[in-house]
């Protein structure tokens, strides 16, 4: 029988999950269906408390549905833990509903891709955000030996509950304080929604970031921000988002379908062209 996955949320028109599913799907010939299940946030918490009766064995998770999918859950894998949050679900064999989390495996994925040895010595990360996406990739930081992590946010209060919640080797700070930090930092990653198509523009002076660090950004459309372009344009190396969402996938799909998918150049270029970016 077909093996039924979907990406649910709401809204999951604009996802691009079906696309990266649907290639490996066919890539490697398994009989499987990997849809879009839209699931209004009225009937989220019935939803995923019976998830089995949907049909579906597994699927992914957007906004705003991922720590209430987690709240369903009866096992969660250690980042899902720590996040309070899934993006991955699967019915084990005794129909129990299972959640991981792998944004910030998609985040590691795509910087040891794209930077490799970007890690060999962890030293200060400057994360802006602190939202979801920045909650994974703090926690990605801290499990690859990051000794500092400071988080600037528009809302200092959220960054301080990120810093209650991962301990002393992180620091929150207020959005206007970012500049002064650049010249420590060995990673500067942009996790705010500013620089996306459509939203306000990222302002950030880069005049003090040392030239040997690393710049990426959490977003993909476009595929190079401002943030991104302002970096090389002085000479830093960067990466960025799209890889992201390309290695986060990977886990799902290995769980459901039992192959480990690459993230090749013609997946990139698929969803580069959807994007309207080739
Ligand atoms: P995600 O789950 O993708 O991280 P989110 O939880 O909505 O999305 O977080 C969005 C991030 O972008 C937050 O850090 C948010 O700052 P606040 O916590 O102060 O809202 C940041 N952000 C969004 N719009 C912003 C703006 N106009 N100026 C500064 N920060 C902004």
């Amino acid at each position: 029988m077909t093996k039924k996955v979907a990406i649910t949320g709401w809204p999951v028109a604009q996802s691009r999950s079906p696309m990266v599913q649907g290639y490996w799907l066919k890539k490697h010939g398994i009989d499987g269906d990997y849809g879009r299940q839209a699931v209004e946030p009225e009937n989220a918490e019935k939803f995923y408390a019976n998830f089995a009766a949907s049909g579906l064995s597994g699927g992914n998770v957007t906004v705003p549905h991922k720590e209430v999918a987690a709240k369903a859950c009866d096992w969660l894998d250690d980042a899902a833990k720590a996040m309070g949050a899934v993006n991955t679900l699967w019915l084990d064999d005794d129909g129990k509903l299972c959640g991981a989390n792998t944004d910030g495996i998609g985040f590691l994925g795509n910087l040891d891709q794209w930077a490799p040895g970007w890690d060999n010595e962890p030293g200060v990360a400057v994360v802006l955000g602190a939202g979801g996406a920045s909650r994974a990739i703090i926690w990605s930081l801290l499990s690859r030996g990051f000794k500092e992590v400071h988080i600037f946010n528009r809302t200092v209060e959220k960054a301080r509950e990120l810093v209650r919640q991962f301990g002393s080797k992180t620091f929150a700070h207020g959005w206007e304080e970012v500049e002064d930090y650049l010249g420590k930092a060995d990673i500067l990653v942009n996790t705010t929604s500013l620089g996306m198509t459509g939203k306000p523009p990222l302002e950030i002076d880069l005049s003090k970031l040392s030239r040997t660090a690393l710049v990426t950004d959490a977003i993909y459309s476009p595929l190079k921000t401002d943030l991104l372009l302002q970096a090389e344009a002085r000479g830093n190396p960067i990466v960025d988002g799209l890889g992201m969402l390309l290695h986060q996938a990977v886990p799902g799909f290995e769980r459901w379908f039992g192959v480990r998918p690459e993230v090749d150049d013609e997946l990139r270029a698929l969803i580069l062209a959807d994007l309207g970016q080739s």
